[in-house]
């Protein structure tokens, strides 16, 4: 289940605690992002020169680890976090003309949040279901063979519904 943020407050102490299990770990950067990233639900800028000064890095390579990947947030999702399958197998089972719909209905792109700031939409590259694509996650939990209309019944049963 995806941790909401919460309380900014508690960042830097989550942090150093973090920098702090992980000290003496090696390749530490990537288990550094996902653990902050599931104790605060995204990674704050205000971490990156933590990071970098922890592990002996610059900046910049901490932020092209973090840009590199789709799945780090630089900003706090919504309550709700979509993430749409953008690989082949879904693509050929028809996800793009979902993502279409999925894009119209929430009013935002890939990596932004509905107007209401209800739902955060993500792309993801494969859930592992890709024979019963099109795939989607909707808050960690996976739905197999969404269709358009069925999109529009998961959103309604989570409370994100337009
Ligand atoms: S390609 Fe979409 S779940 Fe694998």
């Amino acid at each position: 289940m995806q941790t909401p943020y919460t309380d900014s407050a508690r960042d830097p102490a989550t942090v150093a605690a973090i920098l702090e299990a992980h000290r003496g770990t090696p390749g530490a950067m990537l288990p550094i992002l996902h653990a902050i990233q599931d104790s605060l639900g995204h990674i704050p800028a205000d971490a990156v020169p933590l990071i970098a000064d922890f592990l002996n890095v610059s900046r910049a390579e901490v932020h092209g680890v973090i840009t590199y990947y789709d799945h780090f947030r630089q900003q706090p999702a919504a309550r709700h976090v979509v993430r749409l399958c953008r690989a082949e197998a879904c693509q050929a089972r028809g996800a793009d003309a979902l993502a279409g719909h999925v894009r119209q209905t929430l009013g935002c792109d890939f990596h932004g949040t509905s107007a209401d700031g209800k739902v955060t939409l993500e792309p993801v590259y494969c859930l592992g279901h890709c024979a019963v694509g099109p795939n989607i996650a909707i808050d960690d939990k996976p739905y197999a063979r969404v269709s358009t209309a069925r999109f529009d019944a998961l959103l309604a049963a989570c409370g994100g519904e337009r």
